[in-house]
């Protein structure tokens, strides 16, 4: 019998001389005659292999380990069954390091299971909410995304792999849970290694694998998110306000894409589409596969770069950024005014009708996780608008979606979108705001005053402390638990700084989804007082080092709006540490990030 080598030497001498009779391209020539077969690997199981609130985030030198990444790969594919064979899927992420060799290795692996066909971005390159576009847009069973969003990149940082369903959403509990049941127990995966394939251009190449016709198409990475946003928003208006129209001076916008893969959609859709000037109005964007050994986090402490370009440089009228993988948003206005998350969803909420989308469509209700403040709740209120409060992470939005009964939702963790995929959307959440602006004709801070004024403010801050010892943490949860198991909690008053807070309610929240009656428990433990203020603890699932520990402090005030949030938010903080004995478990006397 031949081995695999012999008969691709022998593929390779047909394929040369089939060259040098008919000058046709390398590309349309292969599609003929790579005839390849696949092979089974035996492996054994990893530890540990539990995709977190968005997918399997680990350091890249775990992904390098020998087989770590095909069986991650090979399980997602044995949890889809049957659906695999003959189907399609895309395959792209931020760029990041290490993402060419993931990508190869899923062409490989793929081609051996039977996959029909790859749709893969450019050099391997696709935004989050890309591949959630081009899943929708041709309608195939999912798409593999390589990414760790927001985490470091670079061969000391890390690497991630999360799938995506045929909705374009991040899988749900369901499906993550039987991909992690399949991890402890794989004894193989399938393999096609000799099969080389080109990403770095556009085009379509053919192999026949195993008697069957395998085809990988790369794709230009922004077409379809380009064309998906053009018509979503009003180009013509949105150009008028960047380059001003005569009657108005251009709005100076200042663009931060970190490094990441938004550089690419940056491009295209702020410079080329939109007349930006690519030396003042755009920063950071040739994506880089370390992110330039920056934290790619689009929030003040790791955009502080960009918040003190926008303050220095007072000709600025708005400034934003985005995440490694281009799903989160920040939206600062002129002086660096900060819009937290929370509010931009609600004046988000608040003007849909300034976009194109919404007046055709027309909007269908709104939710945001339950740690995000509860500002969009009163704009859902006004508005007679139904609203949804699910757990932490995008996948909890995706049923009411495409149950027709969400139209707009957000995080507090800088994720914004809305229905017109199923994935947080950073450059749609900077052009809905950018829409705004140009109907309203108003700064960024008026637009906030004037929305504070109609409803009152929630002030809302966020402490991270990242990278705890994990058992510490532990143990301070599990004091958390049994404090508000304790029927004496509900009623007890904390004081500080002359604030006094009377616990209303306590509890570890939990959801049951109202389409498919699924139950996520262990969501977040809340403590709920009697004048709507709330402290709410939670462990990341994101992280992939030690624990980390976020304490979410939300406080509503319907006349005093102007205040500042820190300083507002300090009695409740410390009302906050009290409660978890923070400092004593964990030994941090400081948070990590403040947002
Ligand atoms: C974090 C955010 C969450 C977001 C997720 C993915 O998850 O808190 O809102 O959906 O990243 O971007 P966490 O680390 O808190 O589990
Ligand atoms: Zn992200």
């Amino acid at each position: 019998m031949r081995s695999s080598l012999d008969r691709i030497d022998i593929e390779r001498s047909k394929f040369k001389k089939t060259q040098r009779l008919n000058k046709t391209s390398r590309l349309e020539r292969l599609e003929t005659i790579m005839s390849l077969s696949s092979i089974l690997v035996p492996t054994t199981p990893f530890e540990g292999q539990k995709p977190g609130t968005s997918g399997l985030r680990k350091k890249v030198k775990v992904f390098m380990e020998k087989n770590y990444t095909e069986n991650f790969v090979q399980c997602i594919l044995n949890a889809l069954g049957a659906k695999v064979k003959g189907a399609t899927l895309v395959v792209g992420g931020d760029g990041r390091y290490f993402s060419k060799q993931a990508v190869n290795i899923i062409i490989r692996i793929a081609a051996a299971n039977g996959v029909a066909k790859l749709i893969i971005g450019e050099r391997g390159i696709l935004s989050t909410p890309a591949v959630s576009t081009l899943i929708r847009t041709h309608k195939v069973l999912g798409g593999i995304v390589l990414t760790a969003s927001h985490n470091p990149g670079g061969i000391r940082h890390d690497f991630g792999i999360k799938f995506n369903i045929e909705n374009g959403g991040p899988a749900p509990d369901s499906l993550t849970d039987a991909v992690y049941e399949l991890t402890k127990t794989i004894t193989q995966y399938k393999f096609t290694p000799d099969l080389d394939c080109e990403f770095d251009k556009k085009g379509v190449q053919t192999f026949n694998v195993d008697g069957s016709e395998f085809v990988v198409e790369v794709v230009d990475s922004s077409e379809d998110y380009v064309a998906l946003m053009k018509e979503i928003f009003d180009f013509g208006k949105l150009k008028e306000l960047i380059r001003g129209d005569g009657k108005r001076p251009p709005f100076q916008v200042l663009i931060d894409s970190m490094n990441g893969v938004t550089g690419v959609y940056v491009t295209r859709i702020f410079v080329e589409e939109l007349g930006a000037s690519p030396d003042n109005n755009v920063r950071r964007i040739i994506p880089l596969d370390n992110f330039g050994e920056i934290h790619p986090d689009p929030n003040l402490t790791y955009a502080k770069d960009l918040v003190d370009r926008v303050k220095e440089d007072t000709t600025y009228d708005f400034g934003a950024a985005f995440d490694g993988d281009g799903d989160r948003n920040m939206i600062i206005g002129k002086n660096a005014f900060f819009v937290t998350p929370s509010d931009s969803l609600a004046v988000i909420a608040n003007n849909l009708q300034c976009i194109p989308y919404f007046q055709k469509r027309g909007v269908h209700g709104f939710a945001r996780s339950m740690p995000t403040a509860a500002a969009v709740d009163r704009v859902a209120a006004k508005l007679g608008m139904e609203m949804f409060e699910v757990p932490t992470g995008w996948k909890y939005f995706g049923n009411l979606m495409d149950a027709g009964r969400l139209s707009l939702c957000g995080e507090e963790s800088f994720g914004t979108g809305s229905d017109h995929i199923r994935e947080k959307d950073g450059i749609w959440a900077v052009l809905a705001w950018l829409s705004i602006i140009a109907h309203k004709n108003m700064s960024v801070e008026d637009i906030l005053t004037e929305h504070w004024k109609i409803y009152g403010r929630n002030y809302f801050t966020r402490y991270d402390y990242e990278e705890c010892n994990t058992e510490d943490a532990n143990r301070m949860m599990e004091h958390l638990e049994k404090l508000i198991a304790n029927s004496s909690f509900v009623g007890r008053t904390l004081t500080s700084g002359g604030k006094s807070y009377t616990v209303k309610i306590a509890d570890n929240f939990s959801y049951i989804d109202p389409i498919d009656k699924s139950c996520a428990k262990n969501q977040g433990i809340r403590v709920l007082f009697e004048d709507g203020s709330r402290v709410i603890y939670r462990l990341s699932g994101t992280g992939s080092t030690g624990a980390t520990i976020r304490l979410y402090i939300d406080s509503y005030e319907k006349d005093n709006v102007t205040a500042d949030a820190q300083v507002m938010l300090k009695p409740l903080v410390e009302v906050g540490l009290e409660i978890s004995q923070l400092k004593k478990f964990t030994g941090r006397d400081q948070p990590t990030v403040i947002t």
